[in-house]
């Protein structure tokens, strides 16, 4: 139902897929258009099933897809992960949803900073939020805590700190060989992002914000991280704020997982974490996130969704590029190719991106689907124990979002 565009020729094809109700004559019907980059490995067999559930779940408005074929391949064929041109062929859609990209024959350091970080930085989509929460029929794999214990959003500084890509190794090869890996952090990078988090704890029921620091080791980065934290924290008297050193944090995220609502923590900090935070989702193949530049926080919420997010982002003059959206997990080449890949990372991902565009009801329906299925506890992916496909899970999915007749 959507168009392939093969790599460099992918601007010249429009896709017109448009999918949900007619709003009526007369009524101009909304309509979106979502750039695809499945990328490489299971990123090409999951995102496929979110662009299922993403079908099923417009209704009055319209969606339209197109498909670039960046990644991997292309590099090993080109010597480039995307076209030169790529952020521009990208800037006028309204949303990236991309699978993961990585391949065993690529470096890692080539694949991500020519293309996820690439895009991440080149648009500025500073805040980086990945819901951490157990999907009903799932049991948290810590002993001895409910399913209701574990409900945290992880807010990542997602375009500076440790991932700034600044630094050189010099006397390569020899026994002298120096590397150096600088990490950046500028006071506006910090506020702005402390600033997201505490407006996305102040819009929860519980109203807690965890920063993640590691002053007693790193005394200028993480102490100006503090200090910012201690700053912001005064135009946030209503929540509750604790600054953990993140080892501890990753620590008290398995002993007391229930102390902790939102998490805030630097690019490389806020990464492991979350990692941790999907194994305790049950699967690497759980996790959603959502790559956003927000406007300046604003006091008032349009909306509090299930998953904490809730600014559309409506300011289309000013923005370098649209968000970005994709599951936390990576290409996964030991599952790739055999249509067992997880989709409900994928699957949540969708719903993040239609609650972004400011269509919070679809939004809903795909995670009230996804939720009803896992609920039952019939069809599973092996990572979670079970025996079927991704293509199963994603049809008992899209067949709780369809209308019934
Ligand atoms: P990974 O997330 O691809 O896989 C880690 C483990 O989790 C594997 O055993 C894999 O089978 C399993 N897994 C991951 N997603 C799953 C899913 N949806 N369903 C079932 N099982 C799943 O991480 P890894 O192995 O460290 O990296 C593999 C490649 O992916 C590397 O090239 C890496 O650079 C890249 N990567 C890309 C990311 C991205 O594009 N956002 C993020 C992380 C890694
Ligand atoms: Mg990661």
């Amino acid at each position: 139902m959507y168009n392939r565009a093969p790599g460099y020729a992918a601007a010249a094809a429009r896709s017109a897929c448009a999918c949900g109700n007619d709003p009526g004559i007369g009524a101009e019907m909304k309509s979106y258009r979502i750039a695809l980059l499945p990328g490489d490995g299971i990123g090409k067999e999951v995102i496929p099933a979110g662009v299922q559930v993403l079908e099923a779940a417009a209704r009055g408005f319209a969606l339209s897809f197109q498909e670039f074929d960046w990644g991997c391949e292309l590099y090993l064929r080109t010597g480039r992960m995307m076209p030169e041109d790529g952020l521009e062929q990208l800037r006028p859609f309204d949303a990236i949803f991309l699978g993961a990209v990585g391949h065993p024959s690529v470096p890692d350091h080539v694949s991500l900073r020519q293309l996820l970080l690439r895009i991440r930085f080149g648009y500025d989509l500073y805040i980086n939020l990945r819901p951490v929460e157990i999907l009903p029929g799932l049991a948290p794999p810590l002993r001895g805590k409910r399913a209701e214990d574990i409900h945290m959003l992880f807010i990542r500084e997602n375009t500076e700190g440790e991932y700034c890509g600044l630094g050189g190794r010099f006397k390569r090869g020899t026994e002298d060989e120096v590397a150096i890996q600088q990490a950046v952090f500028t006071r506006k990078g910090i506020d702005r992002v402390l600033r997201y988090a505490f407006e996305q704890a102040r819009r929860r029921p519980r109203k807690r914000l965890a920063s993640a620091t590691k002053s007693n080791a790193l005394q200028y980065t993480m102490v100006l991280w503090d200090e910012v934290l201690g700053e912001v924290a005064r135009d946030y008297p209503d929540v509750a704020v604790s600054s953990y050193h993140v080892d501890a944090l990753a620590a008290r995220m398995i002993t007391h997982p229930e102390s902790l609502d939102v998490v805030v923590g630097s690019n490389l900090f806020a990464d492991i974490l979350t990692d941790l935070g999907a194994a305790l989702q049950g699967s690497l193949g759980l996790a959603a996130s959502a790559n956003l530049n927000p406007r300046e926080p604003r006091p008032v919420a349009t909306r509090l969704s299930p998953t904490g997010h809730t600014e559309p982002s409506t300011d289309r003059g000013e923005r370098l590029g649209p968000p970005m959206f994709e599951p936390v997990h990576g290409s996964a080449p030991d599952i790739a190719g055999r249509g067992i890949a997880n989709p409900i990372g994928a699957i949540w991902t969708a719903s993040l991106l239609l609650e972004h565009l400011g269509e919070p009801a679809a939004a809903e329906r795909i995670l009230a689907a996804l939720k009803a299925v896992t609920g039952e506890r019939k069809i599973r992916t092996p990572d979670l124990g079970g025996k079927s496909t991704t293509e199963e899970f994603t049809a008992a999915v899209v067949e709780k979002i369809r209308p019934k007749p």
